[in-house]
């Protein structure tokens, strides 16, 4: 019998503090430039992390591109023309209102104070607001003289619309059709943290459906409830899970409505993704500063207008942050043992399988692991673990959330079984190999 152990307030509260150590402790999340110290609001991914990152990536393009007759994909450059950001109102509006403490002098994004109070020394008396640009600049050319200053895209939808007339142009694609992109944004956020949850540079997964005006309503009632159900499906915890409007005060000046599927995180509902109602903003914006002409004629009746556009845009960082906190469990196991271990989605876990030769002396029990290792690594991603007893790699295996754990033993020189444990149940079954690729699908 598996008891979660009882998630207290305080055990909650340090939630974030138990995922940073073990993203740590088993590859998945490790600060960058660690060994100089680190530097605020960059990360990478270790070994395990990257796969499930991978991993995520790919359950997103499947469900937004691969199953979808009217949605392809694209993958644009980082940094673009600069006047991209002039016409998208980044360069006038991009900005963080920023205070500082004047008791502690620590300084904030003003939204993180809704209280009023400061959160390192809890007084009230702040500076008055100002506004920093988050967009972070370099330079093309290398000649002193010729060098143009260039912005790292600080949100990556904008390449979409650039490429908006190409796919136009180079697909058989009519509206109503979508663009999707994965890829990297970077903002210099004031105050990055909460391991990836607020980083400076970070992947978001967008899409940009372009559609008729008049369709417009029934397009962003469409990718509400569609963005919503892919969340569902993702986290185990529904109750965590939650869409929220924008109150009409805070959206865009161009936005006529918004919505941020959110989840619980362990200091509060936080933003995972937001739906946005873009208008005809966008491709309008670029017709003016480019001066190309961005408007799309229907095949069919001859009309021409500017197609109006429903984003969904999440961070890939942040939803396999939030992963993490919806899938850590403690469980007690009786007799003064207890387990850390990672119930996430089987198909962004990093390995969908662990191959254990019972013994690492024994060569006819490691020849077969292995053949089972590389008859399974075929299809699926599998990883070996031939260190210590048992128990031990089962831990590490539950750590890092791999639904099974596949041990050769002597039985299975006799008849060609192996024991499969099943991370959630820690159940046990003899499977026989060749019904292995079929049992672990
Ligand atoms: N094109 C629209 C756009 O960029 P956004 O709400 O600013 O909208 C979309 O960003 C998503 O990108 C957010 O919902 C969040 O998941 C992610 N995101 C934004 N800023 C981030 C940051 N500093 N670190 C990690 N993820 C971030």
């Amino acid at each position: 019998m598996i008891y979660n152990l009882d998630m207290s307030n305080t055990q909650k509260n340090d939630l974030l503090e138990k995922v940073t150590a073990l993203a740590k402790r088993r590859g998945i999340i490790y600060p960058n430039s660690e060994i100089y110290g680190g530097i605020g609001g960059f990360y990478d991914y270790g070994p395990v992390g990257v796969e499930m990152k991978n991993n995520l990536k790919k359950y997103w393009w499947k469900e937004m591109v691969d199953t979808r007759e009217d949605v392809v994909g694209i993958d644009g450059t980082i940094i673009t023309h600069p006047k991209v950001w002039e016409a998208s109102g980044h360069i006038e509006n991009f900005s963080d209102e920023v205070i500082e403490c004047k008791k502690c002098h620590q300084r904030f994004r003003l939204d993180d104070i809704p209280d009023g109070k400061c959160p390192n020394c809890g007084s009230k008396e702040f500076t008055e607001p100002r506004s920093y640009n988050i967009l972070f600049e370099t330079e093309v050319g290398v000649l002193e003289d010729a060098k143009t200053k260039v912005y790292l895209r600080g949100e990556a939808c904008q390449t979409i619309y650039l490429d908006f007339k190409n796919v136009l142009d180079s697909t058989r694609m009519q509206i109503p059709f979508g663009i999707a992109q994965i890829g990297k944004a970077f903002r210099n956020e004031v105050t990055p943290g909460r391991l990836t949850f607020r980083s400076r540079e970070f992947e978001q997964w967008d899409m940009q459906f372009f559609v008729h005006p008049d369709d417009m309503e029934k397009w962003f009632e469409y990718w509400k409830e569609k963005r919503m159900n892919f969340y569902k499906n993702l986290y185990r915890k529904q109750e965590n899970l939650r869409l929220k409007q924008h109150p009409k005060d805070k959206l865009a000046f161009y936005a006529k409505d918004a919505y941020d599927i959110e989840y619980k995180t362990p200091w509060g509902w936080a933003e995972n993704e937001g739906i946005h109602w873009r208008g005809d903003y966008d491709l309008t914006q670029h017709s003016k500063f480019s001066g190309k002409d961005l408007s799309y004629t229907d095949p069919r009746s001859g009309e021409k207008y500017i197609p109006w556009i429903v984003e969904t845009s999440g961070g890939v960082d942040r939803t396999l942050l939030m992963l993490l906190f919806d899938a850590y469990e403690e469980e007690d196991l009786g007799d003064g043992k207890s387990r850390t271990v990672l119930k996430v989605h089987p198909d962004i876990a990093g390995y969908k399988a662990a191959i254990f030769p019972l013994v690492s002396n024994k060569e006819e029990i490691v020849k077969k692991a292995r053949e089972i290792f590389e008859l399974l690594s075929e299809n699926i991603k599998v990883v070996w673990d031939d260190r210590g007893n048992i128990g031990k790699r089962y831990r590490y295996q539950d750590e890092i959330g791999t639904p099974h754990c596949i041990t050769v033993d002597y039985e299975t020189l006799e008849n060609d079984t192996v024991t499969v444990r099943d991370r959630d149940t820690m159940e046990q079954e003899r499977v026989k190999i060749e019904d292995l690729d079929e049992y672990l699908s």
